[in-house]
């Protein structure tokens, strides 16, 4: 069985190196713990330098969490593929509802995306979600048109090497996560949108994350009933206790 991924979305968060060094030794010191999942440290750019591994060192990965499509050139502020991959990430979140949100990311800009880090050898982490949950399945719709788009000009062979990672916006930052036998199905039709999309065997390992309100308490539930590779975290991803009590739940599941 391959390894549950275990995805920290450190957001905007720390304010100081000193606090990044320390949250980075945590996810240091409890993966050594772990036997059955990976974690993937996913800092503020500026950070990536420390969170970066010596090579040969598997337990903790690194990535980033955004990109820039270009390779190169005259783009004032953006970071390139290249350089997190010069910078030893492996993985990079692409598409998170807060830049689609906040900073007017279009699924066309995350296809982009998608594409370049597959060009660069990074692995892409592409989030989806619905903004609101009914219960019609009008929010099934909207998710698979989400995934087309997103992944749109993505060939089958960059296809083979990505992660969905399924975060229901009006669950992110909440009280409560999604119910797991939800996650089960939305997770179950965002395999099935691939399918139609890639093709039945691609689909069939593409590891499908779920995000939003995951924490040591929900988490094994999640994984069993949800039927899911893993999970991204936000909070918890720089909430160092909690943080150590995850992935040793999960490690258990
Ligand atoms: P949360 O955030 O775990 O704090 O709900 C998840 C995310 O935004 O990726």
């Amino acid at each position: 069985m391959s390894k549950k991924l275990l995805v920290g979305n450190w957001k905007m968060n720390p304010q100081t190196s000193d606090d990044a060094k320390r949250i980075f030794a945590s996810y240091k010191k409890i993966s050594v713990k772990i036997s059955k999942t990976v974690l993937i440290a996913c800092p503020p750019f500026v950070y990536l330098p420390l969170v970066s591994l010596t090579k040969g060192q598997k337990k903790v990965l690194s990535g980033a969490q955004d990109m820039f499509f270009e390779s190169e050139g005259a783009y004032t502020g953006e970071i390139s593929p290249r350089m997190l991959k010069n910078l030893g990430a492996s993985h990079v979140i692409i598409g998170h509802s807060e830049r689609r949100n906040k900073m007017g990311e279009t699924d066309e800009i995350v296809s982009k995306k998608t594409i370049a880090a597959s060009v660069a050898g990074l692995i892409p982490i592409i989030c989806v979600g619905e903004a609101t949950h009914d219960n019609d399945g009008a929010y099934l719709e909207f998710l698979r048109n989400q995934i087309k788009a997103s992944l749109s000009g993505l060939p089958i062979a960059a296809a083979k090497k990505i992660i969905i990672a399924y975060e229901p916006i009006w669950a992110i930052g909440a009280a409560e996560a999604m119910k797991p036998e939800d996650i089960r199905e939305t997770a179950l039709f965002i395999k099935k949108v691939f399918a139609d999309i890639f093709g039945q065997e691609v689909a069939l390992n593409l590891p499908v994350l779920y995000g939003g309100s995951v924490n040591w308490r929900n988490a094994a539930d999640i994984l069993s009933i949800g039927q899911v590779d893993g999970f991204l975290v936000g909070r918890e991803s720089v909430n160092v206790p909690g943080f150590i009590e995850l992935a040793k739940a999960m490690d258990q599941v």
